[in-house]
């Protein structure tokens, strides 16, 4: 039998050991101001992409990628979140009478598909800070991190990729897109060392910065919604002051974290729509809805007809 590359060699080395991912935490406590007025009174998570709310798309790629809990962090008018994983016995019972099977199994399948659980952010301190909320659900583990404004269309689910990359090297990862140097102060944006011989879409992260201007940042790889993170991100929480907007910001957790712990970016395959920002919630929606078996060919005719 031929030796396995040295590359390959020091990769299962490295990854001996390495915890199973088996949850999923999902920031939902922000406030969703870019999409006021439609957030004054109902969460930014809750708005449709089509006509499923943007955190099922977030629990969904989860379970699609072998998760089954889902810890939530929620905040103050976030029930309606609470709501949309619940069973809704009447809801069953009039489909049912109806025989509308369709949607009845939809929605039975939408309260069975993970087990949810909520922690309570009680103010809105900032991303990092709501991870911390989440250390006690999720204990001494591994865990992933989904932001639900980042919606990824892919045909292998992005934290799919992810954890297979995190089975091979048994560390942190943060997802990575490049994006317009104009838009780099949107992001947390990554300084990376060489790539990876194994696989060229793993850099491992030097630095990274919370939204810098265009001319502090160290490149213009973005840090997207998807993060597996190692426990150690708790103590590197613990020590994070307030940073960028006042808040905790869960990039300078990982900025701590990389003086410890080796961390990897990731640069996912698949596409991303930015669903916290009107205009990439209108691509969102038109580009899924092209794909849709139900819509997809009569949307097609209407935007043709529209001969912009
Ligand atoms: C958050 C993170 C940022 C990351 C982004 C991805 O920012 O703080 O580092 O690049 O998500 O979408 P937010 O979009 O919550 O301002």
């Amino acid at each position: 039998m031929n030796e396995p590359p040295p590359g390959a060699r020091a990769t299962r080395e490295r990854n001996a050991g390495a915890a199973p991912i088996r949850r999923a935490v999902l920031p939902a406590a922000g406030w969703g101001t870019r999409f006021l007025p439609a957030t004054k009174a109902q969460p930014k998570e809750m708005l449709p992409l089509i006509d499923k709310p943007l955190i099922q798309y977030a629990v969904e790629e989860a379970v699609d990628s072998g998760i089954r809990h889902v810890t939530i962090v929620t905040g103050r008018g976030k029930d309606a979140i609470e709501g949309h994983f619940d069973v809704s016995g009447e809801l069953e019972t009039v489909l049912a009478e109806r025989g509308r099977t369709d949607p009845l199994e939809e929605i039975r399948r939408i309260s069975n598909m993970a087990r949810v659980t909520y922690v309570r952010q009680r103010q809105a301190l900032g991303l990092g800070h709501a991870i911390a909320c989440a250390r006690d659900a999720v204990g001494d583990e591994p865990f992933a991190v989904v932001l639900g404004d980042d919606v990824i269309d892919a045909d292998v689910p992005c934290l799919a990729q992810m954890m297979a990359a995190y089975r091979a090297l048994g560390c942190s990862i943060v997802a990575a897109s490049e994006v317009p140097p104009s838009e780099v102060s949107r992001y947390g944006i990554v300084r990376e060392g060489p790539a990876d011989a194994d696989d060229p879409r793993r850099a491992r992260v030097e630095d990274v910065v919370e939204k810098p201007s265009p001319t502090e940042a160290p490149s213009n790889l973005a840090i997207i919604g998807r993060y597996i993170l190692t426990p150690g991100i708790f103590a590197a929480l613990e020590e994070t002051p307030p940073g960028r907007g006042g808040e905790i910001q869960l990039t300078d957790a990982i900025r701590r974290l990389i003086e410890t712990e080796p961390v990897y970016a990731y640069r996912f395959e698949g596409a991303r729509y930015d669903a916290g920002d009107k205009l990439g919630f209108l691509k969102g929606t038109v580009e899924l809805a092209l794909k849709r078996d139900d819509l997809g060919a009569e949307f097609r005719e209407y935007l043709e007809s529209l001969k912009l």
